[in-house]
Formats: C-alpha cells, structure tokens, sequence
C-alpha cells in the first residue's frame, strides 16, 4: 500500500511516498481503516520538523498524518462489536503520536480511544478536516470558556482551521463574536456568522474592543500577550499555543488558560452529534491534494494558511 513516510527530521523535501509499505497488523484494542481522506493540521508539519521530538521523538521511517475519515477493515483482539465492526464509517486520529500508525497512507491502524462514528451529515473529506481543530475549539469554549448566549468573544485567527469551526460553535451557543483576520479573509469569516471582522493587518485589535467575557488565541505571540486588554476583570483566554502568563494575569485580572488538544471518542462522538444536529455548520476543505503530493499540502497549509482546512483525498 501506499503511504508518506520520512526517514528523518526536515522540509517538504524529505518526504518520500512509499508505493509498497506493508500493510499494518492489526493489533489489541485497534482498528484497521481504509482512509478516505486524511485532514492537514500545522502538527503535521511541526512533526516533520522536529519540533516535538524530544516529547515524542519518531522511529523512522515514520508515516505522516493524524486526522482522518474512512472505513473499518478490520477490529483487533478486545474491540466489542457494539463499539465498532468491520464496515462502520469513522473518524479521528491514526497519528503514530497518538498510538497509531499514520493516516497519510492507504489504510491505517488507529486506538479505538481515538475515533468515533463520523458524522452522518458530512462527507469523508470534510469529516477528515475536523477531529484535531473541532475538538480543540469545542473543548476550549464549551469547557474551558463555558461559553453562553449573549457574552462577548474575540476569536483569533478566525479564518484558520479551529477559528473557523469556532466561530460556529460560539454563534451556535449564542455570543457575540468578533474575530481578527487577514484582509483577504474578511468575508470568509462574515459568512461563517461573526458579528465583527478586524482586520490584523490594518486594525489593532486591542484599541476597538473592551469589557469581552473572553478571547480564544489560535495565534499566540503578541497577539497573545495584547490579548490581556480585551476582555472584562475576572474575564478569561484560552490560548493553542501559550502557557498563561502570571504577570499579566494578575496585572488585569485575568484568568488565562493553554489548552492542549487530543482527540477522543467521547469528544468525537459528541462533536459528530453537534454536526448532525446542526445542518447549518459549515466544515470549509479549502483545497484537496493527493497522497503523492502530501509534500505540497503541507507546505500550503504552512504558507499560504487555507480558509479552513486542506485534505488528502486518498
Ligand atoms: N495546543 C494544542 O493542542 C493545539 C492543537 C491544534 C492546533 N494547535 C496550534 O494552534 C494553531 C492554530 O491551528 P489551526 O489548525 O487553526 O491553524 P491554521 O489553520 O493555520 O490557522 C491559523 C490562522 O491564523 C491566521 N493568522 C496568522 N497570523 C494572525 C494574526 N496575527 N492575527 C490573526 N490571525 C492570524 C492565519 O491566516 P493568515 O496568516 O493567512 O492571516 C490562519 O488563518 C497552530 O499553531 C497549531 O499548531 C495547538
């Protein structure tokens, strides 16, 4: 079978597509899956790089890839019947960092702690793009924010894969959203419900909005750190990528939050739920790539940034 695999850390252009890896065996408390489509997530490329190696460091060769959405080859030894079988429609995460063995490949072998039934209403593609990105914005405004109807949230990064879904979960639980994006994003965001759209690389954020109940960082940096004078004392932000800052904590008042993300089957179960009894919730794949050309789509997602996601069909 086919899969994207590296032999060790580096760019685009280690990446080697491998025409006859082996098939992988399936094993106690895993499932085998044909992939339909694989989502793209900037970890992938992290991964590549290098950057976790010291938490999670790879043996190679290692194949790509976390997200997905396919069908049930096979059940390993342990694995019940009235949780999955041979045939059953899933999504979630087959990365090797989360016990499985890649989903840029042709099939995969995912822990049956990391995947659920994919949603009915969508399709593989768009099922791919949102284990990683609908869990961590679900999980940061439902659980860490407690997000209600009528507060106020700035959501970074409104464009990108999680601000995009995020947006929708806080329209949904009824606030008031506004977003920063690029100039070209605007309307993209606007589509997707946010009351107000800035525009980061004209407008300073900071100056325009106060008193918000919270802001959710998919960004970090400075953005992060100016972040502090948007919402309300006893207010709070929830960050992808920064530890919270004690200094700026107490200087306003603030509660702040890092929020890591890993998909599992209770999330994904009740974010697949959400989607099906939402028909309005929109999973935008911007672009759609092939295995053999992984390599380009992980160099869009971390240059270009898609409106949304971006998916191997496989
Ligand atoms: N902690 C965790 O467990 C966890 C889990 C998932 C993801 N993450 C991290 O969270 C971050 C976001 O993930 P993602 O999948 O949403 O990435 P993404 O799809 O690349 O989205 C990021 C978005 O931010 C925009 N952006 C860049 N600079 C900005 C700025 N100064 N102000 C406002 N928007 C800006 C980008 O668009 P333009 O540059 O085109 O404007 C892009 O639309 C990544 O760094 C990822 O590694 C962490």
């Amino acid at each position: 079978m086919k899969s994207v695999q590296i032999n060790e850390y580096g760019g685009s252009e280690i990446i080697k597509v491998n025409q006859s890896s082996s098939e992988p065996t399936v094993s106690t408390g895993k499932v085998l899956v044909t992939i339909k489509a694989a989502g793209v997530n900037p970890a992938d490329w992290k991964i590549r790089e290098g950057y976790f190696q010291q938490m999670a460091p790879l043996q190679f060769p290692s194949t790509l890839g976390m997200d997905f959405s396919g069908v049930i080859k096979q059940v390993g030894v342990g694995v019940s019947s009235s949780d999955f079988k041979q045939g059953d429609e899933v999504y979630g995460q087959a990365g090797v960092i989360n016990g499985g063995s890649g989903a840029f490949a042709e099939m995969a072998l995912a822990k049956i702690e990391n995947i659920a039934h994919k949603p009915k209403r969508i399709s593989h593609n768009e099922a791919a793009a949102l284990p990683l990105v609908g869990v961590a914005a679900w999980w940061a405004l439902k659980d860490d924010i407690g997000l209600s109807e009528g507060q106020k949230i700035l959501i970074h990064g409104g464009a990108g894969g999680i601000g995009s879904i995020a947006i929708q979960i806080a329209k949904n639980l009824g606030a008031y959203v506004a977003t920063t994006v690029s100039t070209n994003d605007k309307q993209f965001v606007q589509d997707l419900g946010a009351d107000i759209v800035i525009d980061y690389m004209n407008q300073t954020f900071e100056d325009l909005l106060h008193d918000y109940d919270a802001v959710f960082d998919t960004v970090g940096g400075d953005t992060y750190r100016r972040s502090f004078k948007v919402p309300r004392k006893g207010g709070i932000i929830v960050s992808m990528l920064e530890q919270p800052d004690s200094e700026l904590m107490n200087q306003y008042g603030i509660r702040a939050v890092f929020r890591f993300a890993q998909a599992n089957r209770e999330r994904l179960t009740r974010l697949a739920q959400w989607i099906d009894e939402n028909n309005n919730i929109r999973i935008n794949v911007e672009r759609t790539f092939s295995l053999e050309q992984a390599g380009d789509a992980l160099d869009y997602q971390k240059d270009v940034h898609p409106r949304g996601k971006v998916v191997l069909v496989i």
